[in-house]
């Protein structure tokens, strides 16, 4: 099931940490999916602060990035890599060890899926994965077009992505062209997806991956696929939701035995 929780983002990421504190105290060796760019962000402060206030184990927890720029260097900043480490690792307590980033290198490109897809299932697969979506619709670097039953390879990225991820660079032309990304048919097959979501600018790709047809045009739509989805999406995100009222409601009358 989808269930859809409306939510403002500082909200969303306490009831996300909550969740993830309580599956990773029940199970320390779970594998973390984890997703770059703003959208996870409130959610790995909010469970940072988790761990240092209730103790939670994290040295034995496994985690694997969604995807990684082509031929940037591992430690330029924006690298996946490095963000990885600087908003995830580092804060969380995570073993660098266990955890993974697709390689990016140009010498070692055509194999890095293969390797990546061998490392998720030697770990048993992905138990939890965090995601955003690009305001093209993608979830990891599957832009409109990918198979839905992709696996880890090379994409190039859209146009619209390189704008929108300008940000993080000193110029657009420093954007990378192409990046390695866990494919959708890789991402369903984690366990419990999180998708975040906020700002009036993902409403469009929100309404379309959620409500509209399962599409390779709009590959977020894929979660529609999966049985255990939570999207948490603010106020300005939710906007274009046509079933916003019912998703409120069954979110406020859920019995607590559901859960998330
Ligand atoms: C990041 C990723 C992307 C982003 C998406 C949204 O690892 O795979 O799908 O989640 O581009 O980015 P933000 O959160 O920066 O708006």
């Amino acid at each position: 099931m989808t269930e859809v929780v409306i939510q403002s983002d500082a909200d969303a990421a306490a009831t996300a940490a909550t969740l993830l504190a309580d599956r990773i105290t029940r199970d320390p060796e779970l594998v973390l999916g984890l997703a770059t760019g703003s959208s996870p962000l409130h959610l790995y402060r909010a469970l940072a602060e988790r761990v240092t206030r209730d103790g939670i184990p994290m040295d034995r927890l496994r985690a694997f990035a969604l995807d990684e720029y082509a031929g940037l260097d591992p430690e330029h900043p924006q690298s996946y890599l490095s963000t990885i480490r600087r908003e995830a690792v580092e804060p969380l307590g995570l073993d660098p060890e266990r955890v993974h980033v697709p390689d990016g290198s140009l010498e070692r490109l055509p194999t890095a899926g293969e390797r990546y897809e061998e490392a998720i299932a030697l770990a048993g697969g992905v138990d939890v994965q965090i995601l955003g979506i690009g305001t093209d619709g993608h979830i990891g670097f599957n832009e409109p077009g990918s198979s839905l039953a992709s696996r880890t390879r090379i994409k190039t990225l859209t146009a619209q992505t390189r704008r929108d991820n300008a940000r993080f660079f000193d110029s657009p032309e420093q954007v990378p062209t192409h990046c390695v990304t866990q494919g959708i048919g890789t991402i369903l097959a984690a366990g419990h997806l999180l998708l975040f979501a906020s700002g009036a600018h993902k409403a469009d790709a929100v309404a379309r991956a959620v409500e509209g047809p399962v599409s390779a045009g709009c590959p977020a739509s894929a979660i529609q696929l999966h049985p255990r989805v939570t999207v948490f999406v603010d106020e300005a995100a939710a906007s274009r939701l046509e079933h916003a009222d019912y998703y409120r409601a069954a979110y406020e009358a859920k019995p607590a035995w559901q859960g998330l």
